[in-house]
């Protein structure tokens, strides 16, 4: 057992790529920690430089209280797990999965000097260990098959197994479920998990789906171009995304976002939702509207094309330094109803498609600026009724909403201080 931490770890590769920008993360022991965010953001990366299969460029790696930076893989203590299982071929399960351990505790000259009592024992225990493991991943029946006839859920199992009886400090898991078909994924995901539990051994797991990253994490470590964007419980990075990019990254259908500005109308701040034309230094000549966003110097292309929605009085304080300015609004498909709610707002879209889910539907729609608007319904009710090429009322549940600075990264301004999350390095 034991935790791993990262201190300003970088690595470049040759030829230039910073794959890994000075991220900081220490990860308690006993935790899961999973690494998530799109392909090529450097979660592979990362990991192989815990597992010593890439040497840091600079920064500070720890495995438990040992600096690792130097230390071969072999003798760092982990085992990783990969996408391809990597298992021997030639080898049953049962040698696939005793033979690291073999290795370890009776390497080739060792066995021939031990006496014969002392090898049996080291045996049973290992014969012991195989059997657990392998209880553990309801593949006791299979232990004396070969790889070739073994399913793909059923070699990863026997990868699995193979990291447990070695009973490291750390797992590491690089995208472990990602050749399985989507049924075997989800049953091996839980099992995972179960693994966890009962053995409690630091993990860090790596993948690109967020579905996997929600329900696997105690903690999601979001990260995009080699930058950690945010480290939080999977609820905490639901709920409170410190920024556009882990908003739209992490649900599923992703988060809606609409270009607009702050105004204030009628003594009311208001969303207007528009998109930039250009950057003007000052109103434009001519304009007297006094309450136009052109008076902040921006301005909004087809003016009055767009939906407005009344910020809430919770958001006010927080927004009131940004009225005139461009601000993006985010929506969870969730949280667009059919029935009117409590604290909503609502704005009308033209529905274009319906993907019927069973319990629930999903609504592709557009609004005059923004052609991918989906919402989350349930199929009952209303829903029943609905036709694609209609034009439909949604209401937005104003008590869900965000406000992000603009651009790809952008800040969400929503969060209340008391909300925000912990930077990662203040976890440990
Ligand atoms: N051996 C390598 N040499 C050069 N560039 C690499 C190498 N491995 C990965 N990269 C680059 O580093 C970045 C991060 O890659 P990786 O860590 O594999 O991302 P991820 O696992 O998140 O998909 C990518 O831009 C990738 O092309
Ligand atoms: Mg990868």
């Amino acid at each position: 057992m034991a935790h791993v931490h990262l201190e300003k770890v970088t690595k470049v590769y040759p030829g230039g790529v910073k794959a890994v920008d000075a991220i900081d993360l220490s990860i308690a022991d006993r935790e899961f920690v999973v690494l998530v965010g799109p392909s090529g953001c450097g979660k592979s990366t990362t990991l192989r430089m815990v597992a010593g299969l890439e040497e840091a460029t600079s920064g500070v790696i720890k495995i438990g209280e040992r600096v690792v930076n130097d230390v071969p893989p072999k003798d760092r203590d982990i085992a990783m797990v990969f996408q391809n299982y990597a298992l021997y071929p030639h080898m049953t399960v049962y040698q696939n999965m005793a033979f690291g351990l073999t290795l370890r505790e009776m390497p080739g000259l060792l066995s021939r000097l031990l006496h014969p009592g002392e090898a049996r024992s080291i045996k049973k225990g290992i014969a012991a260990k195989v059997k657990r493991a392998a209880e553990m991943l309801e593949i006791s029946h299979l232990l004396d098959r070969k790889p070739k006839a073994l399913s793909g859920g059923q070699r990863q199992r026997v990868a699995v197994g193979r990291a447990i009886v070695r009973e490291p400090a750390a797992f590491l898991f690089d995208e472990p479920l990602s050749n399985l078909d989507a049924k075997l994924r989800v049953t091996t995901r839980a099992e995972l998990k179960r693994v966890h539990q009962r053995l409690r051994t630091t993990t860090i797991y790596v993948t690109h789906d967020q579905e996997e990253a929600m329900t696997l994490g105690d903690r999601i470590v979001a990260m995009k171009d080699g930058v950690i964007q945010q480290a939080d419980t999977p609820l905490a990075t639901y709920n409170q995304p410190r920024n556009r990019f882990v908003a739209g990254f992490i649900g599923m259908p992703p988060m809606n976002f609409f270009e607009g500005a702050l105004r204030i109308i009628g003594g009311e701040m208001v969303f207007e939702e528009g998109k930039l034309l250009s950057n003007k230094v000052g109103p434009p000549d001519g304009d007297s509207r006094p309450e136009s966003t052109a008076q902040a110097g921006i301005e909004l292309t087809l003016p009055g094309k767009g939906f407005r929605l009344v910020v809430p009085m919770r958001l006010r304080d927080a927004l009131a330094d940004r009225v005139g300015q461009r601000i993006v609004l985010g929506i969870r498909p969730e949280h667009l109803h059919l029935e009117a709610i409590v604290e909503s707002c609502p704005i009308e879209v033209k529905l274009n498609v319906i993907e019927p889910l069973g319990n629930d539907m999903d609504l592709y729609m557009e609004t005059n600026l923004n052609d991918r608007v989906v919402a989350r319904v349930e199929a009952s009710g209303r829903a029943a009724g609905l036709r694609g090429d209609s034009q439909v009322i949604l209401n937005v549940d104003l008590r869900k909403i965000h406000f992000f600075e603009p651009g790809d990264t952008g800040m969400n301004l929503s969060l209340s201080s008391g909300f925000s999350s912990e930077p990662a390095h203040a976890l440990a």
